[in-house]
């Protein structure tokens, strides 16, 4: 009834919706996206809003789908307020806060609410709890009302998940009582399995490419500053695909998500940085890596004056991290204010004196290089070894750089960056890794020590660390200078 009527209101207010259907392709950049959908009909848009939801996980335990007396919270809803049963069980967290995920966040409350509700008809009901979150407004009300009203809450071990502290059989839930010390079975006619959510099963976040956190829920921008925006631009969230949420959260979100799409669409121009990529067309080959290794789909390849093709940067897209004009082989990437030659001179200006006894850090400008600030903040004392080169992103750092450092005398190389899953250009530090595993092995084979090349996150609060990371990395040089020097 809810929906019906939200979807009356969208189509008065000339939403045009498409129900029953799916979005076979989508592709495009901030301000001109398109999609195919499988009714055959081609749609453009400026900005896309990924509300593609969670899925509820399905359990196996418990003889879920075996015995008709155990269903799910979301199968009960669908009975409420017909239900037969007159002992009442509900377990909560079952799929929720083990190993792979963590709280679902919508459960206790609605487990609540479930609960009190079968109470006043008289049922006796009992909640089988590892711990209650009742974090939203009036859900701390519900829970001392279902209290009042006779719902009996157990507590099991608080350390277990239900699968490993409940046991079900033949209408009986047999667990031990946390707070009681004590072995409780309890008999009951409809066991309730309070299930957790798992990330919705979509191909669009993958077409448009749009980051995923490990837990596989779709990741945003940054947690505080751009909560409801994906990293590429042009692309925001709303809801559960981004993590579990209940409905309250979803639709703050969803609202963020509308007023941010609507300022985008409010404008004939969009203001960037200067600082993205160009490409020369005399140089390029058009091998296409670029294009892969691009986070933001921000490269495409059109057909040269030349008999191949060659890449274009879509400067809309382009968000300047410079991981392409890292991959390409044949400099043909230009990155203005980090181009080759920049960064090389400050190289040599860092190695100009004492090479040996200095370390060159490469540190992105998002979160390393703002931990070395945060260092001198603080005022962390560590010694005066290190001399650090800027840049955008850690993917922006080459072979090259690595290797005129080294020719330059340099005692060791540190490679910096947001930790995995943080970079500020979706997962771009993914492509250092790669890059850093092989400059590992080839400079190793060119004899420096692999203490002497180092790869190393640093978030933007992490000033301790950072220091820590020099000092260990000034024993590196220091211990080789001893070595050379014999003193
Ligand atoms: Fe920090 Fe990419 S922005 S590693």
């Amino acid at each position: 009834a809810l929906l019906d009527e939200k979807i009356r209101a969208a189509e008065a207010a000339g939403v045009r919706l498409h129900l029953g259907t799916e979005i076979e392709v989508i592709g495009g950049h901030i301000g001109h996206y398109s999609a195919r959908l499988t009714n055959g009909e081609e749609i453009e848009a400026g900005a896309v809003i990924m509300a593609t939801g969670a899925v509820p996980y399905v359990p196996s335990v418990f003889d879920y789908g075996r015995d008709p007396r155990v269903i799910t919270n979301l199968e009960l809803e669908a009975l409420l307020p017909d239900v037969a049963a007159k002992r009442v069980t509900f377990v909560g967290c079952v799929g929720s806060r083990n190993e792979e995920r963590g709280c679902s966040r919508y459960c206790c409350a609605s487990m609540i609410q479930q609960a009190l509700a079968l109470r006043r008809q008289g049922k006796y009901v009992r909640v089988l709890y590892r711990d209650i979150r009742t974090f939203s407004r009036h859900a701390e009300e519900l829970y001392e009302e279902a209290m009042r009203a006779g719902v009996q809450f157990f507590r099991f071990d608080s350390d277990a998940t239900p699968e490993q502290a409940l046991a079900y059989q033949d209408g009986v839930v047999s667990f031990r009582d946390h707070l009681l010390g004590r072995a409780i079975a309890l008999p009951t006619d409809l066991l309730v399995l309070v299930v957790g959510l798992l990330p919705g099963q979509e191909t669009v976040s993958q077409q448009l490419k749009v980051a995923h956190s490990e837990d596989g829920f779709l990741l945003e921008k940054h947690p505080k500053l751009g909560p409801a925006e994906a990293g590429s631009p042009g692309i925001y969230l709303a809801g559960a695909c981004q993590a579990p949420k209940d409905v309250r959260e979803s639709v703050a979100q969803a609202l963020a998500a509308a007023a941010k799409a609507s300022v985008l669409l409010a404008r004939d121009t969009i203001t960037k940085e200067p600082i993205t990529a160009s490409i020369d067309s005399n140089e390029c080959t058009g091998c296409g890596v670029c294009q892969a290794t691009c986070p933001f789909s921000a490269i495409e390849l059109l057909n040269g004056t030349r008999r191949h093709e060659v890449a274009h940067v879509i400067e809309a897209a382009c968000e300047g991290c410079g991981t392409c004009a890292a991959a390409c082989e044949f400099d043909a990437i230009t990155m203005p204010y980090f181009t080759d030659a920049q960064i090389l001179a400050q190289i040599d200006a860092a190695l100009a004196d004492l090479p040996e006894e200095k370390v060159l850090v490469f540190a992105c400008n998002w979160c390393s290089y703002a931990g070395a600030d945060q260092a001198g903040i603080e005022k962390i004392q560590y010694p005066p070894v290190a001399r650090i080169i800027r840049s955008m992103c850690s993917g922006r750092v080459e072979e090259d750089f690595i290797a005129r450092a080294f020719e330059r005398g340099a005692g060791a190389v540190l490679v910096t960056g947001c930790h995995l899953g943080d970079c500020h250009y979706i997962n771009a530090n993914n492509r250092t890794v790669e890059r850093f595993e092989l400059w590992r092995q080839k400079f190793a084979r060119q004899g420096i020590a692999p203490e002497r090349l180092q790869l190393h996150w640093v978030s933007a609060a992490e000033g301790k660390q950072f220091a820590a990371k020099i000092r260990e990395m000034a024993e590196v040089v220091g211990g080789r200078t001893r070595q050379l020097t014999g003193v």
